[in-house]
């Protein structure tokens, strides 16, 4: 709908205000995010978060899209934008193009974001000629989790500071129209920001970037614990263990139901 934050929009923020992005995987928590994020991340993420699995291997196409068409439903102003489950996109610009081609026509989303480096280049070229935005992910990619060895803080060596920051101008030069920055050093993300024209979205990548995205259970403090990068803004896990301790209480000594929840005959 053209009420949404459009990409041209979202791209043309590069050194002005700070883009604004949370995660959300269904009506219910898009609802809460929508009215302040200039985009929305249905990411891969909810294979854990949501589902329950190690790691985001498992995370499938049915997946983002049954999860992006909830989040669409639950939103109206901010951009949408969906990751490209693992498997799905780094065979072959065609099987890439035709899995995008599901996301955004099944869903109604704006954009996908797929994680890698230099050698998706071709893929990302693919899919912005033919009218796919796309945003990029690169440092700790966590797809890559079997590679890597673990989710691990990308840019101590000069190796990777190279890498990553050659991922980030080859994914300009391909057409995206934005790239995440997670989980690398301060001085690379400000390095990449300042070496390219498309904004970068950090999480874990300082204040330097051009946007900030974090994982909307992770900030509304659902877990114990969690990485350095995330601050709580809530605490949100305490109050539904205090709750449903309170209502197991409740329940068990009859003061639930009481006198305001039950129904009377009409006398
Ligand atoms: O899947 C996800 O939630 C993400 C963000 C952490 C950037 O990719
Ligand atoms: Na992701």
């Amino acid at each position: 709908s053209n009420k949404r934050r459009t990409i041209p929009e979202l791209r043309a923020r590069k050194g002005k205000s700070p883009i604004v992005a949370l995660t959300a995987y269904s009506a219910l928590t898009a609802r809460f995010v929508d009215p302040y994020a200039d985009f929305i991340l249905v990411g891969d993420s909810l294979a854990m978060v949501e589902h329950g699995m190690a790691t985001t291997i498992g995370a499938s196409l049915d997946m983002m899209i049954l999860h992006g068409q909830s989040v669409m439903r639950g939103s109206e102003k901010a951009a949408v934008v969906i990751d490209m489950p693992f498997g799905s996109y780094e065979a072959s610009p065609q099987e890439a193009y035709h899995n995008a081609v599901r996301i955004l026509s099944e869903t109604g989303c704006s954009a996908v974001k797929l994680e890698g480096g230099s050698h998706l280049a071709p893929v990302i070229a693919f899919l912005t000629a033919r009218g796919v935005p796309v945003m990029g992910h690169i440092g700790l990619t966590p797809q890559y989790v079997q590679t890597l060895g673990g989710f691990k803080i990308q840019g101590h060596s000069s190796e990777q500071q190279d890498k990553i920051k050659q991922d980030a101008l080859d994914f300009e030069a391909a057409g995206a129209f934005s790239v995440v920055l997670e989980g690398v050093t301060e001085p690379l993300a400000r390095e990449i920001t300042d070496n390219i024209a498309i904004p970068t979205i950090g999480i874990g990548a300082s204040s330097y970037c051009d946007g900030q995205v974090l994982v909307l259970e992770d900030m509304l403090g659902f877990n114990d614990k969690v990485p350095r990068f995330v601050k709580k803004f809530a605490h949100l896990g305490d109050d539904i263990k205090k709750a449903v301790s309170d209502y197991a209480t409740a329940v068990s000594n009859r003061s639930f139901p009481a006198e305001d929840n039950i129904y009377r005959p009409k006398s």
